[in-house]
């Protein structure tokens, strides 16, 4: 009878081991994912604006999205935990300005950013909650201005064609840290500068070599940095 009592409180202790660990550990960082509009609108999809109006010509949020060093990641982790506007009502106006949605049809940006809570933020609930996680993505923002970072090596959204080893290298250098350069392609299948990818550790706060690069088809040597 003793020796079954420490038996089951020997797996007790070993699975509440297990889940302490898991918990603290539900993901190994983030990718910040910042888009270029005039991309996102250049396709044969195009784009609607928000109702607030056109947004200003810079890269815009896409998302903070957890990951593991293995390149797969969680989502959608908490369905118990809807999104809220009422939380986060003091940062809603910097939201509009650096994370416009560009979807159709035009809406205020509730949707983008409630898809963006419900698959990828509930992933990191545990370190953020919903308030903390889309001010750590405004954070972020600020830290780095990409669009800064790229006109003072002359690459500027002027419709040419720039070397993506440059781009690399104008934010390497400005940064400290490799991106991951995500194209798409106009309607004339021309590729262009979407999205950049940036990795940033477990607290949200700094960015940090990505441990891992996301799977996909790579951009060709050369893209174009469209007008928006
Ligand atoms: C994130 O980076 C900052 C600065 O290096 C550091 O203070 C913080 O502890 C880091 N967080 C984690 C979880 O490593």
């Amino acid at each position: 009878m003793k020796d079954q009592l420490a038996f089951y409180a020997f797996f007790f202790l070993l699975y509440a081991c297990f889940a302490a660990l898991s918990s603290a550990q539900d993901f190994d960082f983030f990718y910040f994912v910042q888009q270029w509009p005039g991309s996102y609108c250049d396709t044969k999809r195009s784009c609607c604006y928000p109702t607030t109006g056109k947004p200003a010509a810079d890269f815009g949020i896409h998302g903070l999205w957890p990951n593991y060093n293995s390149g797969s990641y969680p989502s959608d982790c908490d369905p118990d935990s809807p999104y809220d506007a009422s939380q986060i009502k003091d940062l809603i106006r910097r939201m509009q300005e650096k994370w416009p949605t560009l979807a159709c049809p035009s809406s205020e940006g509730h949707h983008f950013w409630e898809h963006e809570w419900e698959k990828h933020g509930t992933c990191s609930e545990s370190i953020l909650d919903q308030h903390s996680y889309f001010q750590a993505a405004l954070n972020l923002k600020n830290k780095i201005n990409l669009l800064q970072i790229l006109k003072d090596r002359g690459i500027e959204p002027d419709g040419g064609n720039y070397e993506v080893s440059d781009i690399k290298d104008a934010i390497k250098d400005a940064t400290g840290f490799t991106p991951w350069i995500q194209c798409n392609v106009d309607e004339g299948r021309n590729s262009q500068l979407y999205q950049v990818y940036m990795c940033v550790n477990t607290s949200a706060t700094n960015f940090i070599e990505c441990p891992v690069f996301p799977k996909g088809r790579s951009c060709p040597q050369e893209i174009e940095f469209p007008v928006f």
